[in-house]
This record gives structure tokens, sequence and C-alpha cells, in this order.
């Protein structure tokens, strides 16, 4: 059974300056202090120090390696909620949050999975938006334990809580905006204090107030910090319910009776805690979570429960079994490692994107767990991806349907291509920490050589598009103004990612906040072009510039570098294949242009574009980029 951690948090790298966004101060912001190292800051106040654990995929999943951990879920830290903001900016946040986390997890090779945030102020927008999520792939929600004065049994949360249960989303509920904030502003006692107390305030008006009885029994819900204190005072609660009928509330039975509605985490620090817990809640109730990578979290994740005194059968429950269970995923009787897992991928398979209506990979696993066996369909959303192609023309223009499905073949490529080339980059940059190592530099030239097939497809598909008359797409073109290639999320994640970086083309992506905070992050990352010099220059080939240099000389030492490649074939054969494979594919983006203009100029001719362009003699300018202008330079000074 994998080791699953259901309770870690992430913080992206980067995400726009929420402040000017709404026009209100003291929103969370990020202030990197050194490399690796950033704070998160309230307006200009520090609100606690992190590290590159929380953004980077990588780190992330080397030490789960070092913990023995195969898969966490991730959610995001509370002071991210924004409960106490006007709702359209809270679901925006919302929003903004919720895809970072599921681009974390499409680096995550597999192991990391999400768990989204809401507008929880908004009862309907909530709603809207943890299903937009659970479309996407995220696997449930992480909630704050109350919203102002509103506990867990507020209508209206409740309310939310029978969606999380029809949606099938996991929820775990995390304690927040401490009380009595003013009687503990010293020593992190809301953390210490504060928090277990929340948590064990929301479990009891849940039950207390009869919430528990009228939501179904299907809802999936999850206390972190080993429920707070509620555990331990049970017998308190249990205690009053029998001796005063006022204690009592609208529950239908004592509180004890409860204790199979819902799970807790195992972050107690304590060896004797964990294993109250476990007697109290029962084996099945209890699961791994850590709290990682903050430091109040458990700093070896999981040894609390591997080195207790509970059963090895109850360790495989703590441990994997009951997060299997929780998340709503089938339950895997293998083992597979952590190496294994990441090689592999798992029943974590991520979607490195928002995946299509009624694509969530749990309700698709859950199918298979139910016993309905998979078919062809089924695997592949036949059905859903078929239901994808709504022409605007009306009548229906019969070739209106041709134009549609070739762009959207496009942009399945695209997807592809932004995958494998973000495993590229991350090959790339292994080879960064181990030069030595063989292992990433073939691996990055096997999946380049995977690209340029692709982008090869992508050059020769126009001509399908070709067997169209100019007349037959100009009786539809009016229909589709103003959408233009120019909003193409993923050319331009493409181009971004590979090193061609043109912060004006954001103004693009506007009216569509989620792809904007996915170019924003791509814009601010170090692209594939930098990471390969960064490898060329942890192999020695590259020194690092010296102060003071200008671009063109920093320009001119990284094409002598490619040089110095080249003359030593004898020892770089596999780095001269990874040069070629990089300007085989540049060379072929160039060719996509080439081939785009020539069919937009057989179609409309020159005259301008939906997106507002000059139309073909704008396009023709875009031939003279290139993603690595270095690795042509270089050709000039090579001799035989
Ligand atoms: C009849 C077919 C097509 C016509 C007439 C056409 C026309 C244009 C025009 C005029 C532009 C310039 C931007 C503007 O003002 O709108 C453009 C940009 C673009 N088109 Fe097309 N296009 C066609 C098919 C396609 C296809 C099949 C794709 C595949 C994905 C595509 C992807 C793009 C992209 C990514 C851009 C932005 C290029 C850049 O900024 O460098 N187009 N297109």
């Amino acid at each position: 059974m994998p080791v699953t951690d259901i309770h870690t948090h992430f913080v992206p790298e980067s995400w726009p300056d929420l402040a000017a966004r709404f026009g209100t101060p003291d929103w969370p912001g990020i202030k990197h202090t050194e490399p690796g190292k950033a704070a998160i800051m309230i307006g200009n106040r520090v609100f606690r120090q992190i590290t590159s654990a929380c953004w980077d995929a990588n780190v992330r999943l080397e030490q789960m390696d070092r913990d023995g951990v195969d898969h966490q879920i991730i959610s995001a830290t509370p002071v991210l909620f924004a409960y106490n903001r006007e709702p359209q900016y809270a679901l925006d946040c919302a929003r903004l949050f919720n895809d970072a986390a599921l681009e974390l997890c499409a680096r995550g090779k597999g192991r990391l999975r999400a768990l989204c945030q809401v507008p929880l102020q908004d009862i309907d927008a909530s709603c809207v938006e943890l299903t937009r999520c659970m479309r996407a792939g995220h696997l449930g929600v992480q909630i704050g334990n109350h919203v102002g004065d509103k506990n867990l049994d507020d209508p209206g949360i409740v309310t939310f809580l029978h969606h999380c249960a029809d949606q099938g989303a996991a929820v775990l509920v995390h304690p927040w905006d401490m009380m009595a904030a003013q009687r503990m502003p010293k020593y992190m006692m809301p953390w210490t204090v504060g928090m277990p107390a929340e948590t064990q305030l929301s479990l009891v008006a849940l039950i207390v107030s009869g919430a528990l009885d009228r939501l179904p029994a299907s809802l999936r819900i999850c206390f972190a910090h080993g429920g707070g204190s509620f555990a331990f005072l049970l017998g308190r609660l249990q205690n009053a319910w029998q001796q005063q009928k006022l204690c009592r509330g609208a529950a239908q039975f004592p509180p004890n009776h409860y204790l199979d509605r819902f799970y807790v985490d195992s972050a107690v620090f304590d060896e004797r805690a964990l294993q109250f817990l476990v007697e109290i809640m029962g084996a099945d109730r209890v699961l791994l979570g850590s709290d990682y990578p903050f430091p109040l979290g458990e700093a070896r994740v999981g040894s609390l429960i591997r080195e207790s005194q509970c059963s090895p059968e109850t360790k495989t429950k703590l441990l994997g079994t009951n997060a299997q269970a929780w998340l709503g995923l089938p339950q895997k009787p293998a083992a597979p490692t952590a190496t294994e897992v990441a090689q592999t991928g798992s029943s974590f398979g991520c979607p490195a994107r928002g995946t299509v209506e009624g694509a969530n990979p749990a309700s698709k696993n859950d199918e298979a767990h139910t016993g309905k066996k998979l078919t062809y369909s089924s695997y592949l959303q036949v059905p859903e991806l078929l239901r994808l192609q709504h022409p605007e023309s009306s009548p229906e223009h019969h070739d209106e349907l041709l134009f549609i499905i070739v762009h959207q073949t496009y942009e399945l490529w695209f997807k592809e291509l932004l995958h494998d080339l973000d495993a590229v980059v991350a090959n790339l940059r292994a080879t960064c920490e181990d030069p030595t190592s063989r292992d990433g530099v073939y691996e990055a030239a096997r999946l380049l050589r995977r690209c340029t097939e692709i982008m090869r497809v992508l050059v020769e598909q126009f001509t399908i598009l070709e067997t169209m008359l100019p007349t037959h797409f100009l009786a539809f073109r009016e229909k589709l103004a103003p959408a233009s290639g120019f909003q193409s999320e993923q050319f331009r994640e493409l181009e971004f990612l590979c090193g061609l970086k043109d912060e004006k083309m954001l103004r693009y992506h506007e009216l569509t906040p989620e792809t904007h905070a996915i170019l924003f992050r791509r814009l601010r990352e170090d692209s594939l072009r930098d990471v390969f010099f960064k490898a060329l220059e942890a192999l020695g080939t590259l020194q690092p510039p010296p102060a003071g240099a200008t671009e063109e000389e920093k320009f001119q030492a990284r094409a002598k570098a490619i040089h110095a490649l080249y003359r030593d074939e004898r020892n770089h054969r596999d780095w001269i294949d990874v040069c070629e494979r990089l300007t085989e594919f540049d060379e072929l983006v160039v060719g996509w242009r080439l081939r785009h203009i020539q069919m937009v100029e057989r179609t409309i001719g020159i005259r301008m574009g939906t997106g507002g362009s000059s139309g073909s003699s704008y396009l023709k300018n875009t031939l003279e980029k290139k993603f690595f202008p270095e690795l042509w330079e270089a050709r000039t000074y090579l001799e035989g």
C-alpha cells in the first residue's frame, strides 16, 4: 500500500500582487530573500519564513523519497483563504491558488495530488468552484474550521458539505483565524493552544447541532492535527451529553456514536497520544498527516507511526489504506517503492492541467473500483471528447467542424509538448546537481526527439485545413471573432517555457485569470534555455559571467561553450545530441510559423486577424524568433 501524507501545504513560487489587483491592502504576498528561501508577507509584515519545498516539486519528491512517502496531498496554507474579503476577490484568489496547485502536481511525477480552496463566505460560489476543481483534477477541498462567527454547523456550510458529498470530494478541515488572539499575543500560542481548541470546537458543533445526522454518510471529512483536543476531551463531552439536556443540542445520539463519521490525521507528535487517538477513533479513522513542510510539522514524515507500538496491520492502515478510503481512491494491494512510483506514476496519476468536464480521474478510478470493467471508451473518455465540438455557424457550415477539430488536435499536442518539455527541464536540472551522471542528459535527448517528431506532425497538419476553400472559411469566419490564435495559452506557454518570454503577450489573457496566472508563473520560472546553460555551467563548459558583463558578452560566452562541446565530440556526444535536438526543435517551430503564414495567406490573403493584428504581415515578423539563438550562433564558428 503506497504511503500517503494527506496533510501537506504548498505555496506557489510567485503570484500576482493581490493588493494591487483588488485595490485593498494586506493581502498575502511572497518575498524571495535568497535562493530557495522566501517569506510569506502580509503587507509589510513577515508572516512565515518558507523554503523552496513549498513550491519546488523536485525538492518535495527528494524529501518524500528520504522519508519513504509515496504520495502527498497538497493544500494551500490557510492564510490564503481570504474568507474575510469580498467574495468575488476570495473567489479569484481561490482560482489562482487552485490552478497553481494543479501546476505543482503536474510537476510531481504522479505523486502529488491537490485539495482546492473555496470562498467559503459565499456558498454558491464555493459550490461552483469546488465543481470546477473536481473536474480539473483536485481530489477534494481544504476548508477553514470557521468563517468569522459561523462554525461548521452553519446552514450554508452544511449545504456546502452536502455538495462535497455529492461531488465525491474529500474534505480536510484545517483550523485557522484562531480564537482569543488578544490573549495569545506571544509564543505562537495561537498555534499551540488556539488550533487544537478551534478543531475541537468544529467537531463539537457538527455533532451537537445534529448536522452530522443530516449530512449523508458518504461525506468523507477529516480534521487536521489529530482532531485537535477532541479525542482527549471526548469523555467530558460524553458526560455532559448524558448529564445535561442542554448539552445534547439537536444530536440524535451521544457524541461517541459519530466517531465513524470522520477521520483525523496523525499530527500529534507523541507516541502515547497517537496510541490513544487510535484507541478512541479506531484504526480505520487515523491517517498520516504531517503538516509538511512547515516548521511545526513532523520532521521525518511517518516516523511517529512507523516507530509506534501499533501493530503492523494498523501501521499499514494509518500510512496508506485509510488515506485511499478518505480520498475515495481504490485500495491498492501492492506496495510500490517511492522510486517505482516516481518512474511509473500510479493511481495518483495527475493530469498536467485542467481536464475536461466529467473527466475527473477519481471518478474514473471509482468506476473501476466499483467493479465496472474499464473499456476503451471509458478509459479514453471518448464520449466526453466527442461532445466538445460546438460550431457557431447557423445553419452549421460543413467545414466548421474541421476547423474546430484541427485546432483542438493542435492543443492536445501542445499539451503533450509541454508535458515532455517540462520533463526535459527536470532532467537537465538534475544534471546541474550531478554533472557526472549521464542519465539526465540521455533522458533529455530522448524526450526532445519525441518533441521534434510531434512538431513535424504539427507542421504537416496544416495541409488538412487547406482542403477548406477560402470562401467556405469566410462564410463562418466572422462568427469566431474576437477569438484568435493570440489567445492560445499553451502556444504562449511553449514559447515562455523554451525561453521566448514577452510579457506584453499576457494582455491577451486578461479575461481568463487562471490562464494569466499560469503564464505569469512561466515568465518568472527558469526556461529550458536557462536550465540548459546552467547545466553547462555545472559541467564546467561555461564559466559564470564576470560581474558587469554585457548581454552581448554573455551571449557570446554561451555560444562559445556550445562550440567547445562540438569540438570535443568524443567526450560530449550526449550533450551534442541534446544540442542537435534543440536546434531541430527550433527549426521545426520556425517551419510551423512559416506553414501557418502560408495557410493564413491562402485562406484570408492579407486581411487583418480576428485578434486585431495586421494578419500575415504581423506573423511574418515572428519568423525571426528563435528559442536557442546561441545554438545557431555557434555554427558560424564551427570547423571540421
Ligand atoms: C484558417 C485558419 C487560420 C487562420 C486564417 C489563422 C489566422 C491567424 C492570424 C491572422 C493570426 C494573427 C493574430 C490575429 O490577429 O488574430 C494568427 C495567430 C495565431 N494562430 Fe492562427 N490561423 C489559422 C489557423 C490556426 C491553427 C490551426 C492554429 C493551431 C494552433 C493556429 C494558431 C495560431 C497561434 C498560436 C497564433 C499566435 C501566433 C503568434 O503570436 O506568434 N492558427 N492566426
